[in-house]
């Protein structure tokens, strides 16, 4: 039988020759997955065998990878904000990027005992809305997804974090979905924003495995940021803040587009790659999301 070392070490240059750039780690996390076991036991007995049947659903995980399904499509499930969040074909992944948002909009919250009302357009997995909703325990919150299929798994991780009875998920184009009696003290969205014309830049995890709805948003990139700042002005309390998530180089443009709705520029954050990722946003003074700062 094979030993765990020689498997990883095969997996590897395999991974590595399709273009995977995390070859090693991935490989060890396919294992894992395949034994039902934690990477960290692998990595302590290399010496370990495996057996037939397990390199058998190891091989069939690996040429998913080797074709450059992302790994958290494999494996179904991606942590993000520490919790661990479903993904499927019909979600973008969440990205570690994206946390930025949520500390953005947390760091806006004076007292997180308080019973602020969220909104999280794009909901995708849920990701923002379940993270603030975990930090925020008296909130509650409404995730609005266009897409069913990403709506569904947007639900089953409110089940799965038992934050379900604070969470509603709404299928719907996010046009649509709200009555013009809705407001909320903190809005997040993390929408598409890449432009059409880079679509050829993206690795092939992106631009074959992921939604395209959730990439796209027209030539430049910012369609949706224009009809996201009109609905958050509209629907945002006195007081209240929006977080939006920012591609590269955005945040001039959608500065000049959110201040044209007559938002003032609150703080602008930066991801752990130095990139300007998530604008916040205030309409009117008021104190009830407060300042923490
Ligand atoms: C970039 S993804 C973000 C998903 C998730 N919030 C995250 O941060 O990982 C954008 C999401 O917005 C959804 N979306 C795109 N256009 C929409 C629309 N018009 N109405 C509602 N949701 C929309 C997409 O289906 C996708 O799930």
């Amino acid at each position: 039988m094979a030993t765990v070392r020689d498997i990883i070490a095969e997996a590897t240059r395999d991974l590595t020759a399709a273009g995977v750039e995390s070859a090693r780690g991935d490989a060890l996390l396919l294992l894992a997955a395949a034994k039902g076991c934690e990477r960290a036991a692998l990595i302590t007995d290399p010496q370990r065998e495996v057996s037939a049947a397990v390199l058998d659903v190891f091989n069939a995980l690996l040429a998913r990878r080797r074709a450059r399904e992302p790994i958290s499509h494999i494996l179904g499930e991606r942590e993000f904000w520490s919790l661990p969040f479903r993904v499927s074909a019909a979600t973008l992944a969440p990205r570690p990027d994206s946390e930025t948002v949520v500390e953005a909009a947390l760091a806006q919250v004076a007292e997180r005992a308080a019973p602020l009302r969220l909104l999280d357009l794009g909901t995708g997995t849920g990701c923002l809305l379940l993270s603030l909703l975990y930090e925020l325990p008296n909130a509650s919150g409404v995730g609005i997804e266009k897409s069913p299929a990403a709506a569904a798994v947007a639900g089953e991780n409110a089940r799965r974090l038992g934050l379900d009875h604070r969470a509603r998920i709404v299928v719907g184009d996010w046009t649509g979905a709200l009555k013009d009696a809705d407001v909320f003290d903190l809005i997040v969205s993390n929408p598409p924003y890449i432009a059409l014309s880079d679509k050829a830049a993206l690795p092939p995890e992106v631009a074959l495995y992921e939604p395209a709805e959730a990439l796209f948003a027209g030539t430049d990139g910012l369609d949706a940021y224009r009809i996201l700042l009109p609905l958050c002005a509209r629907h945002l309390t006195p007081g209240g803040i929006v977080a939006l998530e920012l591609g590269a180089g955005q945040r001039p443009a959608v500065a000049a587009l959110a201040s044209a709705q007559g938002f003032e520029i609150v703080d602008c954050q930066r991801d752990l790659g130095g990139i300007e990722r998530a604008l916040v946003l205030r309409k009117e003074a008021g104190n009830l999301c407060g300042s923490a700062k």
